[in-house]
């Protein structure tokens, strides 16, 4: 097991907290004096060149579309989910596909060695000494290091306190798209540079794991697609992809709108309750639950009926989720310690909430497996959703023909979407609201297009209206660039490797067992990437944009003017300068689903109230949790619309 490391607060998918507690150990020793890996190292030899944003034509797309998987993104997940699925799984690190050079010319763990049917192996305790004794050496000897990347400079107190992530940004404006945090002889490589993410990502992802993130999430996710390792990933991602096919995502849509519409019912039962015009109500947690209720449905077809009540099965999935963040700001791994389990009261809990949350799944995937219909893949494709009992992506699960899968690794792959696919969207919906209600042009333009599409209709919206909802679609993806969830993606190097160049323009040779950051936050909020950064405009989506300053990055070109008309940016188009479900081959599996989900959401809300800030923009604050959260919630005022008056003033501003 490689030496524990300390991981500062962490999604499911990534990490995002504080640093509680964990660096003081390591930290200490350096204080002030930890600046530069190594005095050989000078600021000069890499300062961060901060190229300024310029338009300029975009320079020829480099083996875009060349991949089915983006080929499928570009085209907003349409094109066939087998291609997508084996994209997904083949990956290519000789470059061009050439042959690798004869086994003499190769180091032990030269990254041309590694493909998907060879993937290197996992670290040893050896691996990550090595290391370790490498830092030392550079630190505090007079061993010349492998790179020139600045160590960000400062205190720890800096880093916390507060968010890691805008930790890691205010150290992004000070030492640029590549720099290293060092904790004594722990170092770690935050990248925040679109070529050097679609490196990682795409291009060489079978280098690169999950690291110590798997080791966190094992006991709650077991061997579920984010924890799981190569070998287990690769069957479950194979078949768990097909099952968000387009006709199940088009049943999906109606269930969200049904869900959806209970909330709208409940916020009206509050206004017609309520002696003000305008009851205050907390949105980030009507969001949360909604979310929770959609996900029970459609992953396990259990209702949570969260958004009306609050159930122990709830409160422990809560607990569990809190759980998780709270392990991950641990140096050391104490929960595995079994006596511990027994007798600190957290870790008791923790159990007791397993055991109901492992009781309830097991439950309902011992239902499934006794109604099991073994049916081939083409024809679950073509199933009338409308008319099946349970639509769950648990009963296309046992349904396969050819699965044989164990009830251990169905929970596993369960609860890995359930916590995945939760807190992720609420996230989305609660700071796409927050940006909205400051801006009152935009949300009238906004309410304008709900309403022009959806008329008079009473009825959720369909699949076709989230395709003509599209600035409501913008709103969500602008919402996603300023606080993308999860705002850090964590990953080990599993061989020796060399990063391109990128922005600063000078390659980065990396020894295997290197941890890195990928800091999202700050790629999304780049100047060199993106004109006015910090400024929540959706319109921007509609420019392409590029800049030559940074070197082999294609720019973005509007999903609507490529190839194929995409429902929304993505990673493809935007070439990593924007990757809000990751890319390559760990992207996230429910990107659709959710892109879906909250247009759905979002717009069903539109249509029926007016939503305004019920204090200043400043007091909601961004805290640091599972994604990127509000500090104490975020109230609004709540009212209900009054539907004709509304729509005829919707139309006009729709028409300007
Ligand atoms: C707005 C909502 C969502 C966002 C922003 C989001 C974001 C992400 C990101 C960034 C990753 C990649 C993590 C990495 O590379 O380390 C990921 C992976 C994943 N997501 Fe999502 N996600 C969302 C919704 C969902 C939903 C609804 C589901 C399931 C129904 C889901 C299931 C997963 C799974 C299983 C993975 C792991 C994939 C793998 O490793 O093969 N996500 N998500």
């Amino acid at each position: 097991m490689a030496p524990p490391a300390f991981v500062p607060g962490a999604h499911p998918l990534s990490v995002a907290g504080s640093l509680r507690g964990c660096l003081s150990p390591v930290v200490s020793s350096r204080s002030r004096s930890s600046t530069f890996l190594g005095a050989t190292v000078a600021a000069g030899d890499h300062a961060p060149s901060r190229a300024a944003f310029r338009m300029v034509a975009p320079p020829p797309p480099r083996r875009r579309d060349s991949n089915p998987q983006d080929k499928a993104a570009a085209d907003g997940g349409r094109v066939g989910e087998r291609e997508r699925l084996e994209a997904t799984l083949k990956v290519d690190v000789v470059p061009g596909g050439d042959s690798p050079p004869p086994e003499e010319e190769m180091s032990e763990y030269d990254p041309r060695r590694f493909n998907d049917a060879n993937p290197p192996p996992p670290l040893s305790m050896k691996d990550a000494m090595d290391l370790w004794i490498e830092n030392i050496l550079v630190l505090y000897g007079d061993k010349k290091p492998r790179d020139t990347v600045p160590v960000a400079e400062g205190e720890v107190s800096d880093l916390v306190g507060g968010p890691f992530f805008l930790a890691l940004h205010r150290c992004f404006k000070e030492y640029g798209p590549i720099y290293k945090l060092a904790f004594g002889p722990k170092v770690f490589i935050v990248v925040n540079d679109p070529v050097v993410c679609r490196h990682i990502l795409r291009e060489r992802s079978i280098l690169y794991d999950k690291g110590v993130l798997s080791e966190i999430l094992e006991p709650i996710m077991g061997k579920g697609l984010i924890p799981a390792d190569y070998e287990t990933w690769k069957t479950r991602r194979r078949a768990i992809v097909p099952g968000f096919h387009s006709a199940w995502l088009e049943f999906m849509t109606g269930m969200f709108g049904y869900c959806t519409a209970g909330l709208a019912d409940k916020l009206d039962a509050l206004i017609d309750a309520s002696d003000a015009d305008a009851p205050v109500v907390e949105m980030e947690t009507e969001y949360s639950s909604l979310a929770l209720d959609i996900i029970g449905k459609a992953i396990f077809n259990y209702d949570f009926k969260s958004t009306q009540t609050e159930s122990p099965v709830i409160k422990a999935v809560y607990r569990t989720l809190r759980e998780a963040e709270y392990r991950s700001t641990f140096l050391l791994p104490y929960w595995k310690f079994e006596p511990l389990n027994w007798i600190v009261p957290r870790q008791r809990q923790f159990r007791r909430d397993m055991k109901l949350i492992n009781d309830t799944l097991r439950k309902l995937i011992n239902e499934a497996q006794h109604g099991k219909q073994s049916t081939e893949l083409d024809d679950l494709k073509r199933r009338d959703y409308e008319n099946v009992s349970d639509p769950s992506m648990l009963r296309f699960l046992v349904d396969l023909r050819g699965e044989s899968t164990t009830n251990k690794q169905l929970r596993d792959d369960l609860m890995t979407m359930l916590i995945a696919g939760h807190e992720t969207t609420a996230a989305v919906l609660t700071w796409a609201t927050y940006e909205l209600v400051q801006q009152p042009d935009l949300y009238a333009r906004v309410r304008a297009e709900v309403d022009a599409v959806m008329g008079d209709r009473q009825t959720p919206p369909t699949f076709d209206d989230v395709k003509a909802l599209d600035l409501t679609r913008r709103v969500l993806a602008e919402a996603l660039r300023l606080y993308p969830e999860p705002p850090l993606l964590i990953r080990r190097l599993l061989a020796d490797d060399t990063l391109p160049g990128g922005e600063v323009g000078k390659p980065t040779s990396l020894k295997r067992g290197t941890d890195v950051f990928i800091c999202v936050y700050s790629l999304h909020r780049s100047p060199s990437l993106w004109e006015e950064p910090d400024r929540f405009d959706p319109d921007r989506w509609l420019k392409p944009h590029s800049n030559a300053g940074v070197e082999g990055w294609a720019g973005y070109t509007p999903p609507s003017k490529g190839k194929g008309a995409g429902l929304y940016p993505n990673e493809v188009n935007a070439d990593f300068a924007f990757m809000p479900f990751g890319g390559g081959s760990r992207k996230c599996v429910g990107d659709q689903f959710a892109m879906l989900e909250s247009t759905v959401a979002f717009a069903t809300l539109m249509r029926r109230f007016d939503f305004s800030l019920a204090c200043a923009p400043e007091a909601v604050g961004i805290d640091t949790g599972a994604t990127i959260h509000t500090k104490g919630g975020m109230p609004i005022q709540v009212r209900k619309r009054g539907d004709r008056a509304d729509l005829s003033d919707a139309s006009a501003k729709l028409s300007k």
